[in-house]
């Protein structure tokens, strides 16, 4: 729920249909809850049972439908590399692990892709890609935002992939082209040489869906450091010109060391987010991952010009990035969302990232750097995301980043059916069968099969099932994914 001042999980029972040619929904009659009153309600509308197709929730096993997942920020190429981060940084991290394995996804006849011919993909690089969309889905993710690589082929194909297995995407070619700053073996000869290539790859995502029911191109200068000054505005000028306005996305102030190379490399801007000001790149349709060390004059001019931040904890975390302020940040009237940023984050998971939200929120008061943010006034304990708004910010956030707020997110009439039918798994019920307890939990894992492994013990509120849920759930609790109203993962019992 979205009207109230704090968001609310609310928990509905009853019946729910969605229309089969446009996948939104049409309308919810909570009386219904018994075969009789359902069949009822079949004629009422004049169906028959031939007309709908019926997807029910299993109150044992305690299923519950929930919005699907939105990864406002995920890096597609990698995903082999998941769980290789080291511990020295963000810039090491980028040229010890990120470098070599992104530009794997190139051709070695033609490094620089000016060929657009996908057999120059390889087998492992379309392999990894047919992965992560998979292994994303299955975690409930029904729509991110991927950065792919600089080559035209790969990238293209990532986005024929989401295409196939059905996930909503917005699919960035890499642009980087500084030479101080990228390795002579992975990047863009010239900024006219990227900008042609993101061309190519917008061109094929527009042809292959048309309407943009799923698929959206998105300008990806990969940081500011990575780009020279005629990059940055090349691809700001691209976006601007099209009707509406293309996306962006790229990183900003994740990392000390990144910012203080900023300063140097544009000595010119006053401030990392005013470089991308500069070039036209701060705009309503421009997603910037991390923010984890912008000052208050830059969150104020990124709610002016409408930017939107992904929130990434497990990677600010892993990567000893920092602490991001996202209190700060949205009550300064920022949209945020949540953000795996595999493989600085080392979960595909949504649900693992909301409770790193929820956890980093929980220790940001002690950071010197968030108390002088907050004047230095003692904490309220208002900078916690409980679980219902890191939920929250997992669904609607990602949805109002991506400005899908009406669309996705949340279960509103009208809205399109992207969702996932969770089962936390039976409760243990009645009295056990030895003096321990060990015979019915055998029978009660053995009987709730692979989908399923909260511990339940009959005595929760459905409230406290979703924190036990979000605490310690994972894929094994993800039974079935829709994507604009089609099962697009499907668990086996
Ligand atoms: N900054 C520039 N490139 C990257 C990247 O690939 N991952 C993260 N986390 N930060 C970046
Ligand atoms: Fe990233």
């Amino acid at each position: 729920n979205s009207s109230s001042a704090k968001p609310e999980l609310v928990r509905t029972q009853g019946v729910l249909w969605v229309s089969s040619e446009d996948a939104r929904i049409r309308g919810y009659d909570w009386q219904i809850n018994d075969d009789a009153s359902f069949q009822s309600f079949l004629s009422s509308q004049g169906w028959n049972d031939a007309d709908v197709t019926v997807v029910e929730s299993n109150d044992e096993q305690n299923e519950f439908f929930f919005p699907g997942f939105v990864d406002t920020h995920i890096h597609a190429p990698q995903y082999p590399n998941l769980g290789l981060f080291g511990s020295k940084g963000l810039l090491s991290w980028l040229n010890e692990y990120t470098f070599p394995m992104e530009a794997s996804f190139g051709s070695k006849s033609d490094p620089h892709n000016k060929d657009n011919d996908p057999k120059h993909t390889s087998p492992e690089s379309l392999r990894a890609y047919d992965e992560v969309v998979a292994k994303t889905l299955a975690h409930g993710t029904t729509c991110a935002s991927y950065f792919a690589t600089i080559h035209v082929p790969a990238t293209n194909a990532l986005a024929a992939l989401c295409h196939k297995h059905g996930q909503r995407a917005f699919i960035g070619r890499v642009c980087m082209d500084n030479p101080d700053q990228c390795p002579s073996y992975y990047i863009d000869q010239t900024a006219d040489e990227g900008l042609n290539a993101t061309i190519r790859t917008i061109d094929y995502i527009k042809k292959l869906d048309p309407n943009g029911t799923l698929l959206n191109p998105i300008v990806t200068p990969r940081f500011a450091p990575s780009c020279s000054n005629h990059s940055l505005d090349g691809l700001g000028k691209l976006a601007a010109s099209h009707d509406p306005p293309l996306w962006i996305q790229t990183h900003i102030s994740e990392n000390l060391d990144e910012i203080d190379l900023v300063q140097q490399l544009f000595p010119e801007s006053s401030s990392y987010a005013d470089v991308y000001d500069k070039a036209g790149l701060l705009t309503k349709r421009t997603i910037l991952a991390h923010g984890v060390h912008l000052t208050k004059d830059e969150i104020t001019l990124i709610r002016e010009r409408g930017s939107k931040v992904a929130h990434c904890p497990s990677s600010n975390s892993a990567l000893c990035s920092g602490l991001a302020p996202v209190r700060f940040m949205l009550d300064q009237g920022v949209t945020v969302g949540l953000g795996t940023d595999v493989a600085g984050g080392y979960s595909p998971s949504i649900l693992e990232v909301a409770r790193q939200a929820s956890l980093v929120s929980r220790v940001v008061q002690y950071s010197a750097e968030y108390q002088a943010l907050m004047g230095n006034k003692t904490s309220d304990g208002s900078e916690k995301l409980l679980v219902d708004e890191a939920l929250y910010l997992a669904t609607r956030g990602g949805a109002a980043v991506v400005d899908m707020a009406d669309d996705i997110g949340g279960f509103d009439r009208g809205m399109i059916w992207d969702a996932q039918l969770i089962r936390l798994g039976t409760s243990v019920k009645g009295t056990t069968t030895s003096p321990l307890g060990v015979a019915s939990l055998t029978d009660r894992a053995v009987q709730s099969g692979p989908v399923g492994n909260i511990d339940l013990f009959g005595n929760e509120t459905w409230q406290e099932q979703i924190q036990k849920w979000m605490w310690s759930g994972d894929d094994r609790n993800v039974k079935n994914v829709w994507v604009q109203g089609r099962l697009v993962h499907s668990k086996d019992e």
